[in-house]
């Protein structure tokens, strides 16, 4: 979509999200509402355990996801672009092992942390600063991610072992709260 911007001169110049841009963003919708129902299945596979702690963080962390695909509605909407909702793909929980579960959850933000990367090299090599102004946001919310899925490997493999360091470990990822995102941030 075409916007209209006065330039430094007052002469008005064409300022416009570029179409493989647009395109990589309406996926990236996808990919959170798809990060949010994956979770959503990690939460049920620790209830069945058992883990109602674990089973908490992951059903925050989905809401979390749903946050995220919400910015990137909320970006193309700011932006006259239409937003175009594809099906979500039904989540696969690799393994029936804890230690496996959690390995795919970092996998997961590896694999989303490319894809974010890979909108912003698009963005940058249009010049649309915008849009990787944007963006900036969700290169850090990746480190975050990272290093959260990779903490909850390292303390598994440290704690969980025994039920005592298991049952600990379930207490302090019950102990999460979920913190809707400021108005600013919507
Ligand atoms: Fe929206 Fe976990 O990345």
């Amino acid at each position: 979509m075409v916007h209209t911007e006065s330039c430094e001169q007052g002469e008005k110049i064409d300022i416009m999200l570029n179409e493989k841009v647009v395109s990589l963003l309406n996926n990236q919708v996808n990919k959170e509402f798809y990060s949010a129902y994956l979770y959503l299945d990690f939460a049920n596979y620790f209830d069945d355990l058992g883990l109602d702690g674990y089973c908490n963080y992951f059903n925050i962390q989905a809401k979390e996801e749903m946050d995220h695909a919400i910015k990137f509605i909320d970006y193309l909407q700011d932006n006259d672009e239409k937003v175009v909702l594809e099906a979500i793909d039904k989540p696969v929980i690799n393994s029936t092992e804890i230690k496996e579960v959690l390995n795919q959850q970092l996998e997961h933000e590896q694999y989303v942390t490319s894809l974010i990367h890979a909108i912003y090299k698009e963005a940058y090599e249009a010049h649309d600063y915008r849009t990787m102004h944007f963006l900036d946001w969700f290169v850090e919310e990746q480190l975050e991610e990272e290093h959260n899925a990779s903490d909850m490997i390292t303390k598994y493999e440290l704690f969980g072992h025994d039920a005592k360091g298991l049952y600990e470990l379930d207490a302090k990822y019950g102990a999460r709260t979920y913190t809707a995102p400021a108005a600013s941030e919507e």
